[in-house]
């Protein structure tokens, strides 16, 4: 089947950009399905280092078509200035390479200042969110007053929408919120100009895609953010606004159930999380310094959208085991195994433990996980430098190990392991 997706198996930042990139050499369309420019996708190609938000990461290779599905939230300054940046890097954009669904939603000034008035209004409780406006902007979808893409075909229509939108969220930040409006008139001359640039883009993209995978084309849905912060599915309420999940995709691109092929599941060799929530694997002292980095190599573990450091812990199966059921994963990729080199002993925690019982599955969802302790298989570490590994035999044994142990608990082949951010970075797993 044409259709791959691929999608985060944990909270984000599992290195969907460079796997989506890895790929994206035999495709024909990459498609985003959700969120917005809370994404950061990171692409490494030789000395260019390409922090993606909004548009998808495959647009780097020259043979594809780039769309953007009517699940994502799009900020119209974040695209014009990715498309700029794209440009200055010599990747091609223009409305032959990328189309926008008219039905996306636009996030506007007064959803980012919602967002934070929100965060700031829940003190200790806060969600920690990128503060891109994205809660917002989806509540306002889902509330049936969001402003669509499609609006900017119509000026005088938009900027009308526009000025009630503003409205109403000014009272909200005034009244609910206390805090000062905005001040409405420049930010819809602003967004008028930003429709006489985005308009040409805009597009059918679920007819699109449907006519592409009717003749054969190769279409790969990239998702943003993770399965455990899916707005249905993940660690409630500490989530996202979207459907990261492999589900997500087709409602978010507007493809029919069927034409699935692979569902590819990237995971760290390790687990992390921005912004609050539980985790149960969570590690804090000398070990944590070590899987977090210093911040002196690029992909240590600092948000690529909003520099935060990442909260890091051990592989968590139980959890992973979670996302391959919910997402119906059939492959696997294993990202940033180079980072455990050096470690004496190296654990992926696969099973809880409550009240004297052992889990190996949730009993009841991810959102309140705060009876559990994990449950530790420790296994051998190695000291190599890996990074420079091309072959599954360049690896020392106890990395072999561990690939082959993680895959092994949760019953999905582990296809490709990649050990450094680099295009060439990357391991193909022989499988019998
Ligand atoms: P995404 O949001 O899932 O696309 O991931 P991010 O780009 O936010 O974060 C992943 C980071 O890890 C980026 O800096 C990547 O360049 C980097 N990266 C990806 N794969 C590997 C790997 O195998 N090894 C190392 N060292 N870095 C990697
Ligand atoms: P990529 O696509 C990691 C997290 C935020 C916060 C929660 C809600 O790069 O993997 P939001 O701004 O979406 O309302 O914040 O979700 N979050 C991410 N964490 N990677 C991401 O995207 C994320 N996008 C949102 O940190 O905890
Ligand atoms: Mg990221």
């Amino acid at each position: 089947m044409p259709l791959d997706i691929i999608i985060g198996t944990q909270w984000g930042d599992e290195g969907k950009g460079r796997v989506v990139d890895l790929l994206s050499r035999q495709a024909d369309y990459v498609a985003r399905y959700n969120g917005g420019d809370n994404a950061g996708h990171t692409v490494t190609v030789g000395e260019k280092v390409f922090k993606l938000h909004l548009i998808p990461s495959g647009i780097i290779h020259p043979q594809t078509i780039a769309v953007i599905g009517n699940g994502v939230v799009i900020n119209p300054q974040t695209l014009l200035s990715e498309i700029e940046m794209l440009h200055a890097n010599g990747v091609e954009v223009n409305p032959q390479r990328l189309m926008i669904s008219y039905a996306a939603h636009l996030i506007t000034p007064g959803h980012l200042a919602l967002d934070k008035a929100q965060e700031m209004s829940l003190g200790n409780t806060k969600i920690g969110t990128t503060l891109r406006g994205i809660g917002p902007t989806y509540t306002d979808k889902v509330s049936r007053s969001g402003i669509r893409v499609e609006q900017m075909l119509d000026l005088a229509r938009f900027a009308d929408t526009l000025q009630k939108h503003l409205e109403a969220v000014n009272q909200k930040l005034t009244q609910l919120f206390h805090t000062d409006p905005l001040e409405s008139s420049p930010i819809i001359q602003q967004y008028l100009d930003y429709a006489q640039l985005i308009r040409p883009y805009i597009g059918d993209v679920s007819s699109l895609l449907h006519e592409a995978l009717k003749s054969g084309k190769k279409v790969l849905a990239e998702g943003a953010q993770g399965s455990l912060l899916d707005l249905d599915h993940g660690t409630y309420p500490f989530v996202t606004s979207s459907y990261p999940t492999a589900a997500g995709a087709l409602l978010g691109l507007g493809i029919g159930v069927g034409c699935e092929g692979r569902v590819i599941g990237v995971t760290k060799a390790f687990q992390t999380r921005v912004g609050s929530g539980p985790f149960p694997t969570e590690v804090f002292d000398e070990t944590a310094q070590r899987l977090r980095g210093s911040g002196a190599n690029p992909w240590d573990e600092y948000g690529t959208t909003t520099g935060r450091p990442r909260r890091v812990g051990w592989l968590d199966l139980v959890l992973l085991r979670y996302a391959i059921r919910i997402n119906g994963v059939n492959a696997l990729t294993m990202t940033k195994l180079d980072v455990l080199s050096g470690f004496e002993e190296v654990k992926i925690c696969n099973a809880y433990r409550s009240q004297g019982k052992t889990y190996p599955n949730l009993p009841l969802g991810p959102a309140d996980l705060s009876p559990f302790e994990p449950l530790y298989d420790s296994m051998p570490g190695w000291k190599e430098e890996i990074r420079g590994c091309r072959k599954w035999q360049d690896l020392p044994i106890a990395a072999q190990n561990f690939v082959n142990k993680v895959a092994e608990l949760v019953q999905v082949p582990i296809h490709l392991v990649s050990v450094g951010p680099e295009r060439e970075d990357v391991i193909e797993v022989p499988h019998p």
